[in-house]
């Protein structure tokens, strides 16, 4: 099932025709607004015998009843209204989107007693977006009975107060479609989007009105990032560096900082991946992609903040100009690292991305995001992303934004014990500290790069691709960091 679906806002009148879904609660599962439309009391028969009671995530599906002036009718349980979090109603509109079936037109009844508030009613319908994803770009048997997938939906969400149910929308809009944004650049195959179509991709954001620079390997070279374009020699497609710039704050205001691994594709280098399940490596992006589709979301809301989106793009390909284990490059830091493993290019990649960010813009605070260790999901599985961090504030913050979108992080430690695993017989440090504790030697690598800078790492290998699917997500790339971003922004940063 696929579909596009279109959300708008309306106040409550007689509906016809198309599906009407009515919102139930537990104290009321069917409310007057569902038996009004269905004129011959066939529901409250239908609820009984079903034993349907309006509990949280439960539908109920009436077709065709013959009186009635729509085609069908469904119940939707809400639970207990008035408990319910804002995650919840994102939940309950992901529910909606698997009643919609083959019906075009659907409108959401308003809930019994009416008092959703217009953020709640906001909140359903980014639920609905984000739950309704698809990508098919690429499935060429469109439009047939079993493949809906060019099919085109009108929901109208029934309230009293539909302009203010509207205005609180627009900022859920530019939330979806930053999540959709960073999903779509994550399942594109490699050969679509390599380096160049990335930045290119990125360099599309300038319509909104953000500032966006690509620098090309020449300038790369030019400011020593030695680490960076040591992956990309096997590649025959250049690296990129894309920076993103959204000042909605004081022009004064030192800007908050993001920097994503953009690995368009990990083959591992010299130091080969097995060939089972390599095709996942065109997620390895998955950091860039949820930068770029926060900074989506932060412009076309307008967010009061100065931001910064920096991505590091590069294909690590084994070729007879690839990087080899044993070679020592210089960091843009001018600190030297010896490559152990050329598969553990992610910190390569993101060490001359941070010190660039701090150089250029002196930032108030610097997350970086990156699929950057299979490690992380032996210690967390996929229902955490791993946060490391030198700052107790800036972690408190990042795990509070996690519980409030549920894209949940879970902190692990630094220290200098773990620290010494990366000390190089032959250069200041090496690529890779051993068998144990590969996520968080990956951290301390990162954490070198870190000058006097509140700063957080977010490993997102397990919860950007491939993660279980969810009442708002049924795709494979989850768009995992969005969500999370823009709460920790709001909640942090805004004017
Ligand atoms: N991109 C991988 C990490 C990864 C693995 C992401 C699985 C998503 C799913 C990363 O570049 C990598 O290869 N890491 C190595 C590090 C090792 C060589 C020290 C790993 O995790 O095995
Ligand atoms: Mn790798
Ligand atoms: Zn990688």
């Amino acid at each position: 099932m696929s579909m596009s679906i279109e959300v708008s806002f309306a106040k409550p009148a007689k509906v016809s025709g198309g599906l009407a879904v009515a919102t139930a609660t537990v104290s009321e599962p069917v409310s007057e607004a569902a038996r009004s439309v269905d004129v011959s009391g066939q529901l409250d028969k239908a609820v009984k015998i079903a034993g349907f009671k309006g509990k949280a995530q439960s539908t109920m599906d009436l077709l065709a009843p013959s009186e009635a002036a729509v085609d069908r009718i469904a119940l939707l349980g809400l639970g207990d209204p008035d408990k319910m979090s804002a995650h919840d109603w994102l939940r309950a509109g992901g529910k909606l989107v698997t009643l919609v079936g083959k019906s075009e037109k659907v409108t959401v009844l308003p809930a019994a007693g009416g008092q959703v508030s217009p953020e709640a009613a906001a909140d359903l319908a980014l639920g609905v977006l984000m739950r309704a994803y698809s990508f098919d770009l690429y499935k060429t048997k469109k439009g047939d009975d079993d493949d809906k997938t060019s099919r085109k939906v009108k929901l109208v969400i029934q309230h009293e107060d539909a302009s203010a149910c509207k205005k609180a929308f627009a900022s859920r809009q530019a939330v979806a479609d930053g999540v959709a944004l960073a999903r779509n650049l994550v399942n594109e195959p490699a050969n679509v989007l390599g380096p160049v179509e990335f930045a290119e991709r990125a360099k599309a954001l300038e319509e909104l009105g953000m500032e966006v620079e690509v620098l090309t390997e020449k300038e790369m070279k030019k400011l020593k990032m030695e680490a960076l374009l040591g992956v990309s020699l096997g590649s025959v497609r250049p690296p990129r560096l894309a920076i993103m710039r959204w000042q909605g704050g004081k022009p004064k205001d030192k800007p908050v900082a993001f920097v994503g691994k953009g690995v368009v594709f990990d083959t591992g280098g010299i130091s080969i991946k097995p060939a089972g399940g390599m095709e996942d490596m065109k997620g390895d992006m998955g950091g860039a992609a949820a930068v770029t589709g926060l900074m989506h979301t932060l412009a076309a809301r307008k967010a009061k903040v100065n931001a910064v989106g920096i991505i590091g793009l590069v294909e690590n390909m084994p070729d007879g100009a690839a990087q080899r284990p044993g070679d020592i490059v210089r960091s843009m830091s001018g600190q030297t690292i010896e490559i152990i493993n050329t598969d553990a290019e992610g910190r390569l990649v993101l060490c001359d991305a941070l010190t660039y960010c701090q150089e250029k813009f002196k930032p108030a605070v610097m997350i970086n995001l990156a699929t950057l260790t299979g490690a992380v999901m032996v210690a967390l599985g996929q229902h955490h992303a791993g946060l490391f961090s030198n700052d107790d504030d800036l972690s408190a913050a990042l795990s509070k934004a996690g519980e409030t979108t549920q894209e949940r992080v879970w902190r692990l430690p630094l220290g200098p014990d773990y620290d010494k695993m990366i000390d190089s017989k032959f250069a200041d440090m090496k690529n890779t500290g051993g068998r144990y504790a590969g996520s968080i030697t990956a951290a301390q690598f990162l954490k070198r790069f870190v000058v006097d800078t509140p700063w957080a790492h977010l490993d997102i290998a397990g919860t950007a691709m491939g993660s279980p699917s969810t009442d708002i997500n049924q795709s494979w790339a989850s768009g995992f960091g969005v969500r999370l971003l823009d709460e920790l922004v709001r909640s942090n940063y805004e004017a």
